[in-house]
């Protein structure tokens, strides 16, 4: 062994004596003597050659041997630390950081979180659904049959069906009435949803018309519930939203769910009431379609029309974010231009 212990020592004179006189260097001693080929692993490859009744003494040494090689290296490389030396001298804490640019909410995120906390407030909570939707949720369910005329009133993005023909037809859904059909599937009154999401309709794009758009859909069914509640409801949205001032009518209209349907209009917040583009000069814009949930509606999710009714409503967030933000091209909404975007920093 005495080889052996000579060896070391010699290792150890030329380690001590080992200046460094730069990163380069530590690195070619931890390739050297702590490298994966390094001289301490392969003389520890020699502890197989010694004699068992020597193994232990030898196994100290070698060990020794490799803690002193590694504070060696642990000293080395804290002198050439990059940012050991630098730090307290060099930085100014007192200095102001660099800005960090954050993003802002879309103005249509914006407004749709402002549309469901009113209606939070008066107990709604907020439901789902898919926007890949089958025939019937969208349109069966809500009284509309295949070959109902009111199906023309929307343009449907049809999803192609399989060869066989097989299943459901599938389709991105017109408007989030079909979340409706998927709240009463699975609870029975009293239901209070407000439902938000988006919407497709085979549209060509314009200023005023896009192929997807958000609606806010609202739901309410109880014992009790009356055309009086419906419109209490949306008057104190409309005052929550746009403030005292605004004014509300309520005109007939007409939806294949609801019996009897109306629209919504505001007086104009642009022009306050004179007339202008947005309310084509009548001082009024409409904002919302409404009405008393249909009975066969009712019936199609076996819920007893004799003891309850409803009331739904369905409204565009565009529409709303436009009569908020005077956003007048719809375009602008899904352009991603941060120029438009950034103007929303700061409102919450
Ligand atoms: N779903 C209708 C639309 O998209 C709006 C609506 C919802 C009307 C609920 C009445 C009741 O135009």
């Amino acid at each position: 062994m005495e080889h052996l212990l000579n060896q070391i020592a010699a290792y150890k004179q030329e380690i001590e004596a080992f200046v460094a006189s730069g990163a380069e260097d530590v690195e070619q001693f931890r390739i050297k003597w702590l490298g994966t080929k390094g001289l301490v692993k392969s003389i520890m490859g020699e502890m197989k050659n010694v004699p068992n009744d020597q193994k232990k003494t030898f196994g100290q040494i070698l060990n020794e041997f490799k803690l002193f090689t590694e504070a060696k290296f642990d000293q080395l490389q804290s002198n050439f630390a990059p940012v050991a030396n630098a730090s307290a001298a060099t930085y100014d804490f007192s200095l102001p950081g660099d800005p960090v640019a954050v993003g802002s909410r879309h103005p249509l995120t914006l407004v749709k979180n402002e549309m469901v906390s009113i209606f939070k407030r008066l107990g709604f909570v907020v439901a789902e659904g898919p926007e890949i939707e089958d025939d019937w949720h969208n349109f069966g369910a809500m009284n509309l049959p295949e070959d109902h005329p009111a199906r023309d009133m929307q343009d449907t993005f049809y999803i192609k069906k399989p060869e066989d023909g097989n299943g459901p037809t599938w389709l991105l859904r017109t408007h989030t009435s079909s979340v409706q059909a998927r709240v009463m599937e699975h609870q029975k009154p009293p239901i209070r949803v407000i439902c938000p999401g988006r919407v497709y309709r085979n549209e060509t794009i314009s200023a005023r018309a896009h192929c997807f758009f958000h609606q806010v859909e609202g739901l309410y069914i109880d014992e009790n519930v009356s055309f009086a509640d419906l419109k209490q409801t949306l008057y104190f949205f409309v005052q929550e939203m746009f403030g005292k001032e605004v004014k509300v009518r309520f005109r007939p209209s007409y939806f294949p769910f609801t019996e009897p349907s109306a629209e919504m209009d505001i007086s104009c917040l642009i022009c306050g009431g004179k007339g202008c583009n947005i309310c084509k000069h009548t001082g009024w814009v409409e904002i919302l379609g409404s009405g008393m949930v249909h009975p066969k509606v009712l019936e199609n999710f076996g819920i007893d029309s004799n003891k309850y009714t409803g009331f739904a409503f369905g409204m565009g967030v565009e529409r709303i974010t436009q009569l908020k933000y005077q956003v007048n091209d719809l375009r602008l909404y899904s352009q991603n231009d941060v120029r438009f975007l950034k103007q929303f920093t700061g409102v919450v």
